[in-house]
């Protein structure tokens, strides 16, 4: 059976106060949407479109980066969840097969929830996913009779009865396209909130004698985020789930609740993450690797029985090899560090690459920007550089080089040579004890006058 995913996005989000569309808030560092996206891929969907509205443009933008192929519907004006729905009808032109609805702000959907739905519908014409709600709060209810749906209910249009109920609406649905679009067509706007609610097309698929069910899962999958408490809600569930997968998958979290994980974070087994460690968008860390605390990582590489931190901030671009050191107040960006090289302490290593075995001394800075353009610091193998030294780019150093410490490298160093760009130190006998003697009667004379 082929799918279509319609994932609905065009809401503002009034309660997250924000300029940023709702489904653009990220989660665990990945916008809700594009989470919302890679949970509905799952069903290899022929087609994809994004109802967007609030910030339609901004939304379309991530959603193309996630999905090139993803078409974008507009819905102009907010008029409901069934109207958003209508929208996508021209971008699903001749499409035939299911259309599985879901919500750009509901980014806890598991792969297998999808399927128990698409093969629900083998046996109904149209399939709601429920779930039982601790706090049903707002949510729109279920009135099932037996393993029939005989309607949704929305909270505002509910009796006291209805409000009882504890079977919730997640606002998923899977129905033929030609269907479900039918349905759509029969929807009115008589309600409390005055808006086309999809929920309706229950009712009226039942009236003409269509079989309609609900799914059920946990209520977890389908936390939607309509505010910043949700939101930091929903990061924290997201945290505590990737932090035990993280665990079962046999990685040391000293301090588990201090570890902050991005929604493509990868570690490797073995691996030891001590306390207070972030890691942002695209880090990979292999198999035996210790990330030591305090340490901020993102878009980065560090290969098995490398150690890094405490301290350290790894930014995009960051390659490091296997068994490579960095330590304490190190940034590196945009740098391959090979086998067995080491930057231990206070430097900054941007737009380079620094050769295996290399020793970085303390407070070593690749003067990478002339203020308009990057240039590229390039440093042999076996190298030294001394503490200290600012290496101007674009620069190159051979193998087996050295710099002094507090050397200001502006020229290329060929392989093997020492270089020296410092002052010549001069020391002048007793200099010292006269002048301290001439400070101390200069400070009694002030002391003095004041
Ligand atoms: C909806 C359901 C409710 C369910 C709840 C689950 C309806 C009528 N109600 O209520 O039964 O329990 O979700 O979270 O469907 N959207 C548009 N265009 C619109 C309106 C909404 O794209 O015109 C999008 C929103 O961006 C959001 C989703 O649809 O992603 C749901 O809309 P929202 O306003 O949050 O619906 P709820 O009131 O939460
Ligand atoms: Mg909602």
């Amino acid at each position: 059976m082929t799918n279509a995913l319609v994932i609905l996005a065009a809401g503002k989000g009034k309660r997250m106060n924000s300029d940023i569309p709702k489904v653009l808030h990220p989660i665990a560092q990945v916008p809700m949407l594009v989470h919302a996206m890679r949970a509905g891929a799952v069903l290899s969907p022929e087609r994809t479109v994004i109802v967007t509205g609030h910030g339609a443009e901004a939304v379309a933008r991530v959603a193309e980066a996630e999905d090139e192929n993803a078409s974008i519907a507009v819905q102009e004006e907010q008029l409901g969840t069934a109207h958003a729905v209508a929208q996508a009808r021209a971008a699903l032109d001749g499409f035939q097969g299911d259309v599985v609805v879901l919500y750009g702000d509901t980014p806890f959907l598991q792969p297998d929830t999808l399927q128990r739905m698409i093969e629900a519908r083998t046996k109904n014409d149209l399939v709601i996913l429920g779930f039982e709600a601790a706090d049903p709060a707002r949510y729109g209810r279920l009135v099932m009779d037996g393993d029939s749906l005989e309607r949704i209910v929305e909270f505002k249009d509910a009796t006291d009865e209805q409000r009882a109920i504890t079977f919730c609406n997640s606002g998923l649905l899977a129905c033929d396209a030609e269907t479900l679009f039918s349905l759509i067509d029969a929807v009115g706007n008589d309600n409390a909130s005055g808006e086309y609610y999809l929920t309706d097309v229950v009712e009226i698929a039942r009236d003409k004698r269509l079989n309609v069910t609900a799914v059920a899962c946990d209520e977890a999958q389908t936390l939607g985020v309509n505010s910043r408490a949700d939101l930091a809600a929903a990061d924290a569930v997201f945290q505590e789930q990737a932090r035990s997968e993280l665990l079962d998958l046999g990685v040391t979290l000293m301090a588990p609740d201090t570890v902050y994980l991005a929604a493509d974070t990868v570690i490797g087994r073995d691996t030891v993450i001590e306390p207070n460690v972030v890691f942002g968008p695209g880090v990979t860390v292999e198999s035996g690797a210790t990330i030591r605390a305090f340490s901020h990582l993102e878009g980065c590489h560090v290969s098995r029985g490398s150690v890094v931190g405490p301290y350290t901030r790894l930014r995009p671009g960051a390659e490091l090899a296997e068994n490579t050191k960095i330590g304490n107040f190190v940034e590196i960006k945009n740098a391959e560090i090979a086998e067995g090289a080491k930057v231990n302490h206070l430097s900054y290593i941007g737009d380079a690459s620094v050769g295996a075995a290399t020793n970085i001394g303390a407070g070593t800075i690749t003067c990478n920007y002339d203020g308009v353009m990057k240039h590229k610091t390039t440093i042999g193998e076996n190298v030294f550089i001394g503490s200290n030294t600012m290496l101007v780019a674009p620069v190159t150093l051979g193998d087996g080089a050295m710099t002094a410490t507090g050397t200001v490298v502006t020229k290329d160093v060929e392989p093997d040579a020492l270089a020296v760009a410092r002052a010549k130190q001069e020391n002048k006998p007793g200099y010292a004890r006269k002048l301290f003697e001439m400070l101390k009667a200069k400070k009694a004379r002030r002391d003095k006058g004041a």
